[in-house]
């Protein structure tokens, strides 16, 4: 099994010449990695196939849960992987606080993306509130459950543990506390889902989620907005 390494760009950057400058950093710089590379920029990024193919795998943020019809602003699974996509990030805490996603519309979502043979990170993960009221394993089986309920094949489901307090914030997870929670939530998947870990990656901090926290990849915000960075933290997953 390949470690799979994601990068979040979320709402950035804010114009196509920054996004093929990451684009091209990262395809001068990912030959020979030997994990999986998915990259995740805005929607409007991802029709740009000439500035992105190369080396790695493109996935969407945010998927609708129907088709086609009358939903104006909306994007499909069908037309994600129409346009090339692999992926798509679903159940991010960003959507499920700014965007009202409750467990019942992340498991709508999961179920259509993988109608559509889309690939997913699934993201769980408590906020510090739940975490010092001794909540955390609570939450995290609450969405894993609720996130994959009538889900029969879970094959092209991977699982990343994102808790809310560490993303962006420059507190990233312990390596204990990381590991105690991909055991745990390895109890509510199969053996050979892959369980990634985000917030705050960096270069300097990366490498122990895979080689100490036993995770199976690690999905990166902030840092992957810049290439280079991107690309070392790729190489200290191998
Ligand atoms: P940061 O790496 O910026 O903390 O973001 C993590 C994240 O939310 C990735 O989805």
């Amino acid at each position: 099994m390949k470690n799979l390494i994601a990068g979040n760009w979320k709402l950035n950057p804010t114009n196509q010449k920054e996004a093929k400058e990451i684009f091209d950093e990262i395809k001068a710089g990912i030959k020979n990695a030997t994990a999986e590379v998915v990259v995740c920029p805005p929607f409007v990024y991802l029709a740009l196939r000439s500035f992105s193919e190369g080396g790695f795998a493109l996935g969407a943020q945010n998927l609708f849960w129907e088709e086609k019809g009358a939903f104006t602003g909306e994007i499909s699974g069908a037309m994600l992987k129409d346009i090339g996509a692999e992926y798509v990030i679903i159940g991010h805490s960003e959507r499920r606080k700014y965007f009202s996603e409750t467990d019942e519309i992340i498991n709508q979502k999961i179920k259509k993306a993988l109608d559509a043979g889309l690939k997913i990170i699934f993201c769980v993960g408590e906020t510090e509130e739940e975490k010092t009221g001794g909540k955390r394993e609570e939450v995290l089986q609450r969405q894993i459950q609720e996130g994959l309920k009538d889900v029969l094949d879970i094959d092209n489901i991977n699982v990343a543990y994102e808790p809310v307090w560490a993303i962006g914030t420059g507190n990233n997870c312990s390596v204990e506390e990381t590991k105690e929670s991909i055991e745990f939530i390895r109890k509510f998947v199969k053996k050979d889902t892959r369980v990634l870990y985000g917030g705050s990656v960096k270069s300097e901090n990366s490498g122990v989620y895979i080689k100490e926290a036993g995770s199976n990849g690690l999905l990166v915000g902030g840092a992957s907005l810049d290439g280079k960075e991107f690309i070392k933290i790729i190489q200290s997953a191998e």
